[in-house]
């Protein structure tokens, strides 16, 4: 899809020439200043009851006098923010997705800031509205006609609203990325279908991608993350992404995603309920991908790695039993109480791989714990960050990007429940706090790095009747590195 601005000109919006004008309202009025033929039609539409300034409420016209676009649609902001223009334009176009159009505009009626936010706003909200799962489901509804999008601005506005379309689209493509890898079933999405997409990607942008085989990380030492895999019949797979935006000295910010492709519990088997969600345990793992896609495509001056250990957490003979004690990359020893706790036992793993690169900061992201979601439901990711500058700067690339998280702590407290008879440490802690223990957990890999973590159990994806990957946190990530290049 295309984004484009259009500049407002002398005929204003009713002489924008696209299928469909769709205006964004703010306020609890007809804005003033709204050009005679669409402040005409809304009034009529107001007195008529077909419409009421709230929040989501939209109308579609056809052939409304004096205005050159064929369709005419309004929507009801519940302010000017980025984040109610973008909730404004998914109901807008939601109400015109089936439709036949094809070039969509849009504009932001009843207030004059508009900005690079709101035009990446207004990207992330009709992409993610118009994309359609349908790998494995051929009765799904046909891709949407729509192929360009333009919005609609003042002339001093528009270079940096082009700047935000531009950025907007490199990171919808990203989304949809991880969207789409973390939405197939757990038989296609395997560890191997992940590397192979790494591959696939690192042609396609000139990414630098190795993938180690399980031999590779048996003689690296990487005694947790293969305990985990020594469940399954699938192979796993390492993979570690490079891109390289500035001088090779730089030092990077490396990735860490989970790559659970699916997570039965392993012999700590999970109840049957819901446990098909678990194909999404791979969400961190997508985001990972779904990044290094949106960076390579905006070519900020960084240098960016992704890894993502890859595996899938199955019961079986050969499977890792609660009680059994296994010896991470680091050395440290691990007795693993409870199978279901595997996020962490990869990770622990990648982080020390992660050592060699002399990252300026490392960042995972995981579906790490069911704990996460009950502290902070589906809106706010969990981050964890021993570093004050750290944790900032990444709330700040969630507010901005509209992909909000939340800090959490990690006083040296919480560490206490990992202690173990058997082993440097146990994998679990007691059920209260357990999102902390998680990343107390992880905590003890990171000495040698700038480190945060980023629990993403409760926004990688939704339940219910709009079961689906999420594409988060993508924005957070592409903003928290397009805000570090130099
Ligand atoms: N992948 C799950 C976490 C999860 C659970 C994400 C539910 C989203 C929804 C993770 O591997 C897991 O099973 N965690 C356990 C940890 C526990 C055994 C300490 C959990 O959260 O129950
Ligand atoms: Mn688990
Ligand atoms: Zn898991």
């Amino acid at each position: 899809m295309d984004f484009k601005t259009i500049v407002n000109g002398p005929g204003g919006l009713a002489a924008v020439a696209a299928d469909t004008l769709l205006v964004v309202l703010v306020g609890n009025a007809v804005p003033e200043g709204l050009d005679k033929p669409l402040s005409a039609a809304l009034a009529a539409a107001v007195s008529q009851g077909d419409f009421v300034f709230k929040a989501g409420h939209s109308l579609v016209l056809h052939g409304a006098a004096g205005i050159k676009a064929s369709r005419l649609a309004f929507v009801a902001a519940a302010s000017a923010s980025p984040k109610h223009f973008r909730n404004a334009v998914v109901a807008g176009v939601t109400a015109l997705k089936s439709g036949g159009t094809r070039h969509l505009a849009v504009a932001l009626a009843g207030s004059d800031d508009l900005d690079d936010a709101h035009a990446q706003a207004l990207v992330a909200a009709v992409s993610d509205t118009v994309y359609v799962y349908r790998h494995t489901k051929p009765s799904a509804p046909a891709p949407s006609a729509l192929a360009k999008v333009s919005l609609v601005c003042a002339k001093a506005q528009s270079a940096g609203i082009a700047g935000g379309l531009l950025h907007g689209a490199g990171v919808a493509e990203g989304v949809a990325l991880a969207r789409e890898c973390a939405n197939r079933p757990a038989n296609h999405c395997t560890p191997s279908f992940l590397a192979a997409e790494a591959k696939r990607l690192g042609k396609e942008f000139g990414l630098k991608v190795e993938v180690l085989e399980r031999k590779d990380c048996e003689k690296l030492g990487m005694g947790s993350f293969l305990a985990v895999a020594q469940g399954s019949h699938e192979a796993p797979k390492f993979i570690v992404m490079r891109y390289q935006g500035a001088a090779k000295t730089e030092a990077p910010i490396v990735l860490v995603g989970k790559g659970i492709t699916f997570d039965t519990g392993g012999i700590s088997i999970k109840p049957a309920g819901e446990m098909d969600e678990m194909k999404f345990d791979m969400g961190g793992a997508a985001s990972v991908l779904g990044t290094m896609r949106a960076v390579a495509q905006l070519k900020p001056k960084v240098n960016l790695i992704g890894i993502v250990p890859a595996c899938e957490n199955m019961p079986d003979g050969r499977a890792v039993k609660p009680g059994d004690v296994v010896t991470s990359m680091s050395g440290q020893t691990i007795e693993i109480l409870n199978t279901d706790a595997e996020g962490r036992l990869i990770l622990c793993d990648a982080l020390t791989y992660a050592e060699r690169f002399k990252p300026a900061v490392v960042v995972d992201i995981a579906t790490l714990t069911g704990a996460c979601v009950i502290a902070l439901g589906h809106q706010r990711t969990g981050l964890f960050a021993p570093d004050d500058a750290l944790a900032a700067e990444l709330l700040a690339a969630g507010e901005r990007g509209l992909d909000p998280a939340w800090r959490m702590p990690l006083d040296e407290e919480y560490d206490d429940g990992l202690k173990s008879n058997f082993a440097d440490m146990g994998n679990v802690g007691p059920r209260p706090g357990g999102a902390i223990t998680a990343a107390m957990f992880l905590k003890r890999f990171t000495a040698k790095l700038n480190w945060a973590h980023l629990d993403v159990a409760g926004t990688a994806w939704k339940s219910g009747a709009a079961k689906g990957a999420t594409g988060r946190p993508v924005p957070l990530l592409t903003q928290f590195v397009l805000s570090r290049a130099s």
